[in-house]
């Protein structure tokens, strides 16, 4: 392992592990100095026979990772019936969001529903309304894809400066899961869209009935109708029994609890789309139907809940990036506030419309870096900073922020939000 890094003295501790990759155990052993050494100790777990397969008919995380978990943001908390709890990026690897870690946003609670009570309505200018139940929809050909969500409100509390530290609370309103779902196109087929229906409005079975506006073109295109995440059923914080899969498109519009869907001819501008999930201009007009999630990354380690603890030496850095337009061929890393940029390692699948791992592995000499990164999607569209967002886009904004994050790290490793112009 340490003979990859040019130029660096490797510590004890790399021998030691470089030692036993190497199959030299007995070499360890002979450097290990007390009885109490980790790598001789006889340990208690050693001693004792382990758990049953009876304790834990399904599985849950060893102790040892409890601090692994999804957290709230204290002020942004009024309710907790109508708050967000945000996914642990720092703590994550891969592109798959474990599914009790997946952030979740609820505008009045999460709905716990009985799926033999549930039924999936599609009226308004259909040829025949039709009432689906969970049977009738599993008997439909599904797909498997995995997407990205992300809240259309992800960084919004970092449009005037950075504000909150840690990559949990800049970034975590994402999650990326393999859904199981029926194309919507054919639940539509079967009902018969009228010539004239342009439109959708899907409705959730919550306390606050979620709508949004759904133009055709999507629905035929690419939106399911899952019922599965990571080959699980949904939890109940994601909709369970049935959500709406909107590709790409903001959080918002990915109806849980999903119960009917109405056919129009033209948009609804509902409250969700127009007094919020509009983002107000610097010239006091608001954008509005911003569906698409630009491409964006985030540095996870080190960020602030992941600080460098090791000293100086071999590090790797890494993170997450996605575009709601396509893939992601590409992720620049800068150690020094963009000075010079270096192109990252992608890791793991290249797929549509989902979250993309980068690796960027280097010697760090103690001193003091500025993290940035930076993501190219498979348009050709390039992250922008986030003055050049403002620039297009004023102050005012709360939503779709995808500008570079910045972490400065000091020399003792400690990581911390910061701007750099
Ligand atoms: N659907 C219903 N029925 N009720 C809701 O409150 N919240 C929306 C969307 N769908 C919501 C909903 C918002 S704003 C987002 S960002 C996503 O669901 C969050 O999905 P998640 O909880 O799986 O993360
Ligand atoms: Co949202």
């Amino acid at each position: 392992m340490s003979t990859k890094y040019k130029g660096a003295k490797p510590s004890r501790r790399a021998f030691l592990k470089g030692a036993a990759m190497a199959g030299a155990g007995a070499t360890v052993a002979a450097q290990a100095k007390a009885a109490s050494d980790p790598a001789i100790a006889v340990q208690p777990w050693m001693q004792e026979l382990g758990d049953g397969v009876d304790v834990a008919p399904y599985g849950m995380p060893s102790e040892y990772e409890s601090h692994v978990k999804r957290r709230s943001v204290e002020w942004l908390t009024a309710d907790p019936i109508s708050s967000i709890n945000f996914t642990p990026l720092h703590e994550l690897d891969g592109i798959i969001t474990p599914n009790g870690l997946a952030f979740e946003r609820h505008h009045g609670g999460a709905a716990h529903i009985d799926p033999a009570q549930h039924r999936l309505m599609i009226n308004g200018l259909v040829d025949k309304q039709l009432v689906f139940t969970m049977e009738d929809i599993m008997r439909f050909p599904r797909e498997n894809h995995v997407y990205f969500l992300e809240c259309a409100a992800n960084s919004g509390m970092e449009w005037r400066g950075a504000q909150l530290n840690g990559c949990q609370f800049t970034h975590g309103m994402i999650h990326n899961v393999m859904y199981t779902g029926v194309p919507l196109r054919l639940l539509l087929e079967e009902a018969g869209v009228k010539t004239n229906g342009k439109w959708l409005l899907p409705e959730g079975a919550d306390a606050s009935a979620m709508t949004r506006s759904i133009p055709m073109e999507k629905a035929l295109d690419d939106c399911l109708v899952a019922f599965k995440m990571n080959g699980e059923a949904l939890r109940v914080e994601q909709g369970y029994p049935l959500r709406l899969v909107v590709p790409g498109w903001e959080g918002n519009m990915w109806v849980k609890w999903l119960r009917r869907i109405e056919v129009g001819d033209q948009p609804w501008h509902h409250r969700e789309e127009t007094s919020k999930y509009t983002d107000l201009l610097a010239d006091g007009k608001a954008r509005r139907f911003t569906w698409e999630m630009d491409a964006k990354s985030v540095i996870t380690n080190p960020s602030p809940q992941a600080p460098l603890t090791h000293g100086k030496g071999h590090t790797v850095l890494t993170g997450v990036a996605w575009s709601g337009r396509g893939t992601i061929p590409r992720v620049d890393v800068t150690l020094d506030g963009g000075k010079n940029w270096h192109q990252a390692r992608m890791s793991g699948p290249s797929l549509n419309k989902s979250m993309h791992r980068f690796y960027f592995e280097f010697d760090w000499d103690g001193s003091p870096l500025l993290l940035q990164s930076r993501a190219h999607d498979s348009t050709g569209y390039v992250q922008p900073t986030k003055d050049e967002l403002r620039a297009v886009r004023g102050e005012n904004s709360i939503y779709h922020n995808n500008g570079i994050q910045t972490w400065y790290v000091n020399e003792q490793g400690i990581a911390e939000n910061v701007e750099v112009s």
